[in-house]
């Protein structure tokens, strides 16, 4: 265990040793990672996110900078497509010709690259599939630069809200760590033998990379009313895919037509997005970092928790969500 403080990084971090945290080593399929945990909230991350924290924490933000920030699962990769799309006057030409992940790369995901092919390349094989990679190359980014980040709004730099728009989605958690369940497997970061019953107790534990869930959407919702911040649900994208759209184009003021809402709305229909090999990595399948037997754009369902939870744990989740929902004004819409 060890406690620092900087003034980079003004949080106290603990390192999480596996033998003192039996139950983390039971969980992962590796015996090498270690962990933290950041701050008063107690966020969990890979170690290695601290090497990555301060200089985000300290990075140069532009007022044309454009954020999507999500906890893991929540709908992140649909809303950034819907938010480019909308921000570069419907450029589908661009939209297919440039991955996601280039015209707008995830800020942290280098400390959070954990499982790769050959490991002491991995980072190598990576840069070759997802440019930018490097918070250095995210600083160099051309303006209007479109930044994707898991990362609670308390460690992003403090003048975020100030500085840019931020758009930020929740989902109700049950579905989020089904999710995160099968994206855990499709990575082959878990133990075969985990079923989610067995993830489900990690989940609400805090175990999980970026959590406590709560303490991440909490965070959010208290800047919701903040003129630079749009805070979404899933269900409620998902639901009224134009609406959605609609609320978008207000909050960066751009003027859309019906025809080109009709279109966008076709374009984020689950079965073309799942399709759509500029958002749905299927490259990373082809190189084996993902599982060949799953796929990332996966379900698209709201409500396909009920599949996983028994009786007990539906009980356990209700009496988990009613208790960190105790006090805020927070609730999920479709509940
Ligand atoms: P499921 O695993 O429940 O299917 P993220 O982008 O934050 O990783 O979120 C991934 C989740 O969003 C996955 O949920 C994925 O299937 C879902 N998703 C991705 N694109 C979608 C779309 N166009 N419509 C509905 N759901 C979508």
């Amino acid at each position: 265990m060890d406690c620092k403080l900087s003034k980079d990084f003004p949080f106290e971090v603990v390192i999480l040793n596996t033998k003192e945290n039996p139950e983390i080593k039971d969980y992962l399929d590796d015996d090498q990672i270690s962990f933290a945990r950041v701050g008063s909230k107690r966020y969990f991350f890979p170690k290695e996110f601290l090497t990555l924290a301060p200089s985000i924490y300290n990075m140069a933000l532009r007022s044309d900078d454009t954020f999507v920030v999500t906890f893991p699962k929540s709908g992140t990769t649909m809303t950034q497509e819907l938010v480019w799309i909308v921000c570069n006057n419907s450029d589908y030409e661009n939209a297919k010709s440039t991955a996601l992940s280039t015209r707008f790369p995830f800020l942290e995901l280098p400390s959070m690259v954990r499982k790769v092919p050959c490991t002491e390349n991995g980072i190598e094989i990576l840069k070759k599939l997802i440019v930018p990679l490097t918070i250095k190359e995210v600083e160099e980014m051309p303006s209007p630069r479109f930044i994707k980040s898991h990362l609670p709004l308390s460690l992003l730099p403090p003048s975020l809200l100030d500085k840019t728009k931020v758009v930020y989605v929740a989902r109700d958690p049950r579905d989020v760590a089904v999710s995160y369940y099968y994206h855990d497997k499709l990575l082959n970061l878990t133990k075969p033998e985990n079923d989610f019953k067995h993830y489900w107790k990690y989940f609400v534990s805090d175990n999980i990379s970026f959590g406590p869930y709560f303490e991440h959407v909490l965070e959010a919702w208290k800047k919701r009313n903040h003129p630079n911040m749009l805070f979404l649900f899933y269900e409620e994208i998902t639901k009224d895919l134009p609406r959605s759209i609609q609320r978008v184009a207000n909050f960066f003021g751009k003027t859309i037509s019906d025809d080109q809402v009709n279109k966008l709305a076709d374009h984020m229909d689950f079965d073309n997005f799942k399709k759509n090999k500029s958002v749905n990595k299927e490259s990373l399948q082809d190189i084996g970092i993902f599982r060949s037997d799953g796929a990332f754009i996966r379900k698209g369902k709201s409500g396909g928790w009920r599949d996983y939870f028994d009786a007990v744990m539906s009980a356990q989740a209700d009496e988990w969500i009613a208790k960190n929902l105790q006090g805020t004004d927070f609730r999920f819409p479709h509940c």
